[in-house]
């Protein structure tokens, strides 16, 4: 194994995963007014509608997608799929959200690159971000023809067992790699380089977006009305009009 391949796949994702934790929690701590998705809503709505909604919808599957199938061990769904078929249904599904994200991206891209009032209002990192995610998307679709190529999962189990020892603090990880394409490689490169930029872009809305699911498990809102003199504990024969 070279020994760029032990830096990128064996140390980076751990300087990515710190700077992506760390840095997430100094900027709530430091700079909550900055912590925004940025809407360019009120500068131009139209192409935002269907570039934003397409690129959310890709976008959100494929982040479930690849937690659940990466990161689930393999005896935990060993009795359900094979890993050839699971590896069939990650390329179609993730092949079908893939194309609608890159569709909503590039949407984004030429709107925010063509409209002079978007332009001026982006920040380097806005422009920046977007083109990531654009070749992030791309180089992912890429790998979808590559797999079609060995359909026994084999790679996939490979790669999937590359993340579960990285976040299990094993050895070994970068060894998996050594039969992976440069087009994988660059895929997950790119991957890990959006947890390292995370912390530093209008991504950091992804946390908030996340934290609304507490929202289904908090208790509901009390009201108390002032203005009625109304307290929860005031008998209704109490209260003023
Ligand atoms: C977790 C749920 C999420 C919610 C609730 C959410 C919500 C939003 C909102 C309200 C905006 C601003 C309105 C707009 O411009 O469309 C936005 C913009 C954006 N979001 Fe998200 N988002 C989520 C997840 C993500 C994810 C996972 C990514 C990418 C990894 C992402 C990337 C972006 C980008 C790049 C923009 C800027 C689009 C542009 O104007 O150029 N979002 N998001």
């Amino acid at each position: 194994m070279s020994y760029l391949d032990q830096l990128l796949f064996g140390y980076y994702p751990y300087i990515c995963l710190t700077v992506f934790l760390l840095g997430s929690l100094l900027r709530f701590d430091r700079d909550q007014y900055t912590w925004k998705s940025d809407s360019s809503q009120l500068l131009r709505a139209g192409q935002l509608r269907w570039g934003s909604n397409l690129f959310h919808v890709g976008v959100l599957f494929l982040l479930g997608g690849h937690t659940v199938g990466l990161l689930t061990p393999h005896f935990m769904y060993d009795a359900f799929i094979s890993a050839g078929n699971k590896q069939l249904m990650a390329m179609v599904s993730g092949g079908f959200f893939g194309v609608l994200g890159f569709i909503g991206v590039s949407i984004l891209l030429h709107r925010r690159l063509s409209d002079d009032r978007i332009r001026l209002n982006s920040k380097t990192s806005d422009i920046f971000m977007l083109w990531l995610l654009w070749v992030q998307l791309a180089l992912g679709l890429a790998t979808v023809p590559l797999s079609a190529q060995h359909l026994d999962g084999s790679m996939m189990m490979k790669l999937a067992e590359w993340a579960q020892r990285i976040l299990t603090f094993r050895a070994g990880a970068p060894e998996l790699l050594a039969e992976a394409g440069f087009i994988f490689k660059m895929h997950m490169f790119l991957g890990m380089s959006i947890f390292l930029v995370f912390p530093f872009t209008r991504l950091v809305h992804v946390w908030s977006g996340v934290g609304t699911l507490a929202y289904i498990v908090r208790p509901y809102q009390l009201v108390r009305s002032r203005r009625l003199g109304m307290t929860p504990s005031t008998p209704l024969s109490q209260r003023q009009n």
